[in-house]
């Protein structure tokens, strides 16, 4: 473990900000190398080395994997479903060409690990609702959704034809204090909180009874960090672990926020958001992860918001 040298591709964002800080408490600050397109995150100052990189640069990544001496890639760029609705061409480019090139590279210098994220995305409208199980008709609707799942078929690829040992999760909404999100459909429920502490009132761009799959952050980044370090041979799906906690609606989340602030009030005006949410399904069936790896969440919604709200106010 000590030899580990690890580089976090998108470590300024919202997931990458605490898993490079999880990572660098658990193999020493200096063995984790942050890297991002942006500036480093406050949070990272004085943690550790930090590099600029863009990971569609092969030649620029392929040089620092070779002069960071890096065992292990985390990477966490890409764009998320509803900037990705925006720009399709830019996300498809990003999501899929940044991937190839740590696959490739992780191929060439014999990487030990490889971590990807993939989310609840790669499901489509014709996917079962509730307790969406891993292996189902998978049949995105959003770009997003397109190349997580493409994306995951990339992972299985290297792993099968080059043994690159790649993990993957589907991630449902991550919710979190420490870093804001980046551009999801489930962003909402981040700003919900942030705006019940300042203003007293939300205004949710999404339906009030819209239930989506969602996780704390502290869930989240225990899951990424037990799926690496579980030996190879317990992982047996090579596309990517269906992955669940909770799932609630705006009229949920904002009745577990009144049980702290009863004077919190939501309105909602959906947009183009709601499409892509309806698209999706509202509960996980996380079984293999579960039986696999021995995935168990600690946070349901309540729990959620009594530590949100708490660490928001301090
Ligand atoms: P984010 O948008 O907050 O962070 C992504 C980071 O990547 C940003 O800091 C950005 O500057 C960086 N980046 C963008 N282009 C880059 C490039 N060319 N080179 C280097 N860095 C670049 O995203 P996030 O929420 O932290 O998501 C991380 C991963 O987890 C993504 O793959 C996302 O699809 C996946 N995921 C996230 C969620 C969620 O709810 N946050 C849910 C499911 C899956
Ligand atoms: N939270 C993400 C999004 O909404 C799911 O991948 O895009």
């Amino acid at each position: 473990m000590a030899n580990e040298r690890i580089l976090v591709i998108g470590a300024s964002g919202q997931i990458g900000v605490e898993l490079t800080l999880a990572l660098r408490s658990v193999y020493g600050n200096n063995q984790v190398v942050a890297a991002d397109l942006r500036e480093m995150n406050p949070l990272l100052e004085g943690t550790g080395p930090y590099v600029s990189l863009d990971v569609m640069n092969k030649e620029m990544l392929h040089v620092q994997v070779i002069r960071q001496n890096i065992t292990q890639i985390y990477l966490l760029a890409a764009i998320l479903s509803a900037t990705g609705e925006k720009n399709p061409a830019l996300a498809w480019n990003l999501n899929m060409q940044g991937l190839l090139n740590v696959l490739e590279i992780a191929r060439e210098e014999k990487i030990q690990k490889v971590y990807w994220p993939s989310s609840i995305a790669v499901f489509g409208p014709t996917s079962p609702k509730q307790h969406c199980p891993q292996h189902t008709i998978i049949e995105p609707t959003t770009v997003y959704g397109i190349s997580k799942y493409a994306g995951e078929f990339w992972c299985s690829y290297y792993h099968q034809r080059f043994g690159v040992d790649v993990r993957s999760l589907r991630y449902p909404g991550l919710i979190s204090y420490k870093s804001a999100p980046g551009g999801g459909t489930t962003d909402y429920a981040v700003d919900i909180y942030h705006q019940a502490l300042n203003k007293g009132q939300y205004t949710c761009f999404l339906r009030s009874d819209t239930q989506l799959p969602m996780m704390y952050m502290p869930d989240a980044i225990r899951a990424t960090m037990e799926l690496m370090e579980a030996p190879a041979d317990r992982i047996k799906v090579r596309t990517s672990y269906n992955l669940s906690a909770m799932s609630f609606s705006p009229e949920e989340i904002a009745d577990s926020i009144r049980a702290h602030l009863p004077a919190f009030k939501m309105d909602c005006k959906p947009d183009f958001r709601q499409a892509i949410a309806d698209s999706w399904p509202q509960s996980i069936d996380d079984s293999p992860a579960r039986a696999d790896w021995g995935w168990k969440e600690e946070f349901n919604l309540a729990s959620m918001t009594a530590d949100m709200l708490m660490q928001l106010k301090h």
